[in-house]
């Protein structure tokens, strides 16, 4: 029996180029492991192929052992091999609706020195194809399917079943006609395919279809061919002339020919396709008719084969189950001639249909993947097989529809920027768990139109601003379970929270109002304190009114102001609004600005301005406790920063010298008081005069900016004159030049300044140096990062005592902060994030006191910088 050898290599094939009248047109030639972006024409076949990279991003390439390659076609010499992940999967784009064959091959050649030959399952999409045992190092396994896809994409997943490390080598597609190999059954996958009485192995360019033909012939049967061209005309199956011009027959000529297999699954169903032609011219009395049977049933006959043209036998239904199939080839009573087979091919039938997960999920799950960037092996269907589907994610199962995605979990995952849009694709979302990760910017509201979703967990971010009112409503009538604790600053639910879980802003402020004669700033209160007027919050705002905020006034009278201050005698500071003075209320100290500019505004509208930064609260922004307005005489009663202005402290007369990991803090304050101004308050605040000397130090030396919102207070006229603008709108060195320019004002330009700022802070070097020719000091920065050095832009007064690497960091931010044009400077949101990742390296360098030199700042960095110019930070 076992008329069948094993014919699985991919050596050994014939060649003759230039066959005519043939193209490439639709084939899909994938070299796995070969170079990215790599292709070229194999030179046996003429067959274009391109590297794999571009349609996977797991495994590593490998190459076969040199002593195998000789006998192999170039597609296998190279292959790609998955040690991580139970599943990986290429993606390959492909035309909708067409019928391909898709071919895999295998050949381990002992790529990897083990010679372990693996086991493992391969699958289409989230249907299992096949499993693939390599059995001899040196043995190409060919697998073939013939399979119509449903998606304009093809998932090729191969699956690490637990028996060794996954490999392939070769992906070939070749669109077939569609009126070819058709079955009821649905897919059909290779089980032979045979080229009788010949002395070679075919592929492309004889067969237009790149079907492998592999020859066969048996000691009982005689060859047959012929010189003459068989022609295909009409017969969509295009059998190579070169295939059908050989043939066999027995060589007992009453015998029949006889060809039979058992099956290798018990439900193993196949499909036949037999190809006929006459190959020898008969003699007016001779004839050659046959019948054929398989298993004892008349299959088809009888039946005479036309000279030189093929005829194609088939049935469209599959044979009927059994063990053991035999087929009877024998001619009838009257031929002449034994019967005679050129070519035959035998199909198993193969459920492909599985439909996968629902498109828009998919395509969700999968942006999002790429949004944040996770390193995850999330690869192939994300539902099924369930045995595989992606971690984090649950789905719902229902034989009759396609799986849907119902819980996404992120948590600790690394996630930065904002919430992604794609989430509000996840339509039956029920479970979102986000937490734990450096999320940014507000909680959005399409989270609200998530009408399925019962559990949403944000706790543990850098989120800002308001909860949209419709997931405040579900979590009201306990439909959702919402937690944002734990966030930056995060506000609606009644009261806004901070990273420590103490309710500070908007609210508690307003009732602080109410026992306002103690004139003390919230934050300064005692613990105890605080937590009552938390309750009080909670229970007031749904009665908190406007009427009832104008009810409470912070108003002084000039006279208070005089006593505050004991009649102005000692000053902190002058400001661009006028100086400032240090006071006691009670016992607590304050800092009283007293406003020289006669304002624009009337009453009313510098009370509503001010009331509005009375309710703006966090813990790098001043705290304003109180107003005066007396027709000229007007003042504002600030919270007391006991270590005056960042400006003093890096100016060349200070002899305390902030040392790196300070100066990484401060910045790092400052950053997130702008941050919540940008992105915090609504409507935003752009402080528009971001500078050293307004940001002040408390006794810890924790930064809070200064002054924000006055240039809304005193709004100047239109902004046209020059001289207005350096005094209210910004300050020489500081502006932003595009605004300067342009007078368009956004948070991009408090970007700049801060850059301005940062870059300060890291070489305490003033913002123009009078001395030469008024070099800029983002100018002096630049030349000395295009001399390379970088060792002389830090501050000489640290004497190198700061990490390289965070430096490095830090200058890269502030560089990318000054950019001229709006759209390059990052977001603050940015900013803070990455001088964050600045603190921590500068942090973990400290703890294993390695060295602090700056030598390993190299030339490399000087490219990377000018990369990062170009864009933004990421
Ligand atoms: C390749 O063949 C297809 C169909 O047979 C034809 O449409 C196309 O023009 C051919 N391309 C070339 C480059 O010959
Ligand atoms: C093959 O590579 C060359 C450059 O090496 C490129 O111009 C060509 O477009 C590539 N062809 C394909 C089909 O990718
Ligand atoms: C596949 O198609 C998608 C969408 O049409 C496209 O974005 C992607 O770049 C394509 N991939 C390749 C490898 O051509
Ligand atoms: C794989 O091949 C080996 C060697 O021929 C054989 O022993 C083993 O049973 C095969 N495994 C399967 C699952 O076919
Ligand atoms: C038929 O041809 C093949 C290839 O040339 C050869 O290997 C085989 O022995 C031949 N069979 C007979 C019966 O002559
Ligand atoms: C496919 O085969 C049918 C039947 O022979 C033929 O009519 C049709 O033109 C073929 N289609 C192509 C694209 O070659
Ligand atoms: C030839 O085949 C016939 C029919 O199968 C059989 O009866 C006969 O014994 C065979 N002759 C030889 C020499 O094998
Ligand atoms: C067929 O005819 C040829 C002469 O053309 C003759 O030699 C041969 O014996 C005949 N064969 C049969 C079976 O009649
Ligand atoms: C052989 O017999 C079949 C019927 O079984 C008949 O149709 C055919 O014409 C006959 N052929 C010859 C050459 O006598
Ligand atoms: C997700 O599925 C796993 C396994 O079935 C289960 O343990 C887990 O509770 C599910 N999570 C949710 C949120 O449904």
């Amino acid at each position: 029996m076992g008329w069948f050898k094993l014919f699985c290599f991919l050596g050994g094939f014939v060649f003759i180029l230039l066959v005519q009248g043939q193209n490439q047109s639709g084939f899909i030639s994938i070299d796995c492991g070969s170079p990215a972006n790599s292709n070229y024409s194999d030179a046996s076949t003429g067959i274009n192929y391109i590297s794999d990279a571009a349609f996977i991003d797991t495994g590593i390439s490998q190459k076969i052992s040199a002593i195998y390659k000789g006998s192999f076609q170039q597609q296998v010499w190279n292959l790609r091999s998955f040690p991580e992940g139970i599943r990986n999967c290429y993606n390959i784009n492909i035309t909708q609706g067409t019928k391909y064959l898709i071919r895999a091959s295998f050949l381990y050649g002992n790529y990897d020195g083990q010679s372990k030959l693996p086991q493992f399952d391969i699958h289409l999409g989230v249907n299992m194809w096949d499993t693939v045992n390599i059995t001899n190092v040196a043995i190409s396994t060919v697998k073939e399917l013939i399979h119509v896809p449903s998606e304009t994409n093809l998932q090729v997943c191969l699956v690490n079943s637990g028996l060794g490390m996954p490999f392939i080598s070769a992906i070939e597609l070749r669109p077939l006609n569609s009126s070819t190999y058709v079955s009821n059954f649905g897919s059909l996958a290779l089980f032979r395919r045979v080229d009788v009485g010949s002395g070679g192995a075919y592929r492309y360019p004889y067969d237009v279809y790149d079907r492998f033909w592999y020859p066969y012939s048996r000691n009982d049967w005689t060859n047959l061919s012929t010189e003459h061209t068989v022609t295909t005309t009409d017969n969509p199956y295009k059998i190579p002339s070169v295939v059908m011009s050989t043939a066999s027959t027995p060589k007992n000529v009453s015998a029949p020919l006889e060809l039979s297999w058992y099956t290798q699954k018990a439900t193993s169903e196949y499909h036949i396709y037999m190809h006929f032609s006459e190959v020898v011219k008969l003699e007016a009395n001779q004839s050659r008719s046959f019948s054929i049977t398989i298993n004892g049933e008349h299959w088809y006959g009888p039946f005479t084969p036309e000279y030189l043209y093929t005829i194609t036998v088939y049935s469209r239904s599959i044979l009927e189950i059994a063990q053991k199939y035999d087929i009877l080839i024998s001619k009838i009573e009257n031929s002449t001639l034994p019967p005679i087979i050129n070519a035959i091919e035998i199909y198993s039938g193969i459920d492909l249909s599985q439909s996968g997960t629902y498109k828009q999920d998919v395509d969700a799950v999968t942006n999002i993947k790429a949004t944040y960037a996770l390193q995850r092996n999330w690869d192939g269907d994300p539902c099924l097989p369930r045995a595989y589907s992606w971690a984090g994610l649950n789905c719902s199962y229902d034989s009759t529809k396609p799986s849907r995605v119902t819980t996404l979990n992120l948590s600790s995952s690394g996630l930065t920027g904002v919430i992604s849009t794609n989430i509000s694709n996840l339509v039956m979302l029920q479970y979102l768990d986000l937490s734990n990760n450096s999320l940014t910017g507000s909680v959005p509201d399409f989270l609200s139109q998530l009408q399925y979703l019962r559990v949403l967990n944000l706790e543990k971010n850098q989120l800002t601003g308001i909860v949209p009112t419709g997931l405040i409503e579900k979590s009201k009538n306990n439909s959702l379970l919402l937690s944002v604790d734990a966030n930056l600053y995060v506000c609606g639910l009644g009261s806004c929270k901070n990273k420590n879980n103490v309710v500070v802003p908007i609210v508690a402020s307003v009732v602080g109002l109410l026992i306002f004669s103690l004139i003390v700033a919230a934050v300064l209160w005692g613990h105890r304190r605080k937590q009552k007027d938390e309750n009080k919050a909670e229970s007031n705002i749904q009665t908190m009114t406007t009427e009832s905020l104008e009810s409470i006034q912070r108003q002084f009278t000039f006279a208070d102001l005089i006593r505050i201050t004991n009649n102005f005698e000692r000053i902190l500071g002058k400001g661009g609004f006028g100086n400032v003075y240090h006071g006691y209320i009670n016992d607590t100290q304050v800092a009283v600005k007293v406003l020289s500019l006669s304002s624009a505004q009337g009453y009313q509208q510098f009370q509503a301005e001010v009331k509005l930064l009375m309710r703006v609260h966090h813990r790098n922004l001043t705290t304003l406790v109180g107003y005066c307005y007396e027709g000229t005489n007007m003042g504002l009663v600030y919270e007391y920063m006991a270590n005056g202005d960042l400006d003093a402290h890096l100016s060349g007369k200070n002899t305390n010298i902030l040392s790196w990991e300070t100066r990484l803090n401060i910045a790092m304050d400052a950053a997130q008081g702008l941050e919540y101004l940008h992105y915090g308050c609504k409507p935003p605040i752009i402080h528009r005069d971001v500078k050293t000397t307004n940001i002040l130090l408390n006794e810890n030396l924790q930064a809070k900016l200064a002054d924000f919102g006055l240039s809304k207070i005193f709004p100047t006229d239109g902004d046209t004159q020059v001289s207005t603008l350096s005094h209210v709108a910004g300050t020489p060195g500081y502006l932003d030049p595009e605004y300067a320019i342009t007078y368009k004002l956004t948070e991009k330009s408090d970007v700049y300044s801060f850059g301005i700022v940062l870059l300060k802070i890291i070489t305490g070097r003033p913002v123009i140096e009078r001395s030469h020719e008024n070099t800029h000091i983002s100018q002096w920065v630049r030349i000395m990062l295009d001399k390379g050095d970088i060792q002389n832009i830090v501050d000489p007064r640290l004497h190198g005592n700061f990490n390289a690497n965070s430096a490095w960091k830090a200058i890269e931010i502030a560089m990318v902060c000054v950019s001229s044009t709006t759209t390059k400077r990052p977001p603050m949101s940015e900013v803070v994030v990455k001088l964050k990742e600045c603190l921590t390296s500068e942090l973990a360098e400290k703890e294993d006191e390695s060295n602090y030199s700056v030598e390993m700042v190299n030339m490399n960095m000087i490219t990377e910088l000018n990369t990062h110019q170009q864009g933004n930070l990421s």
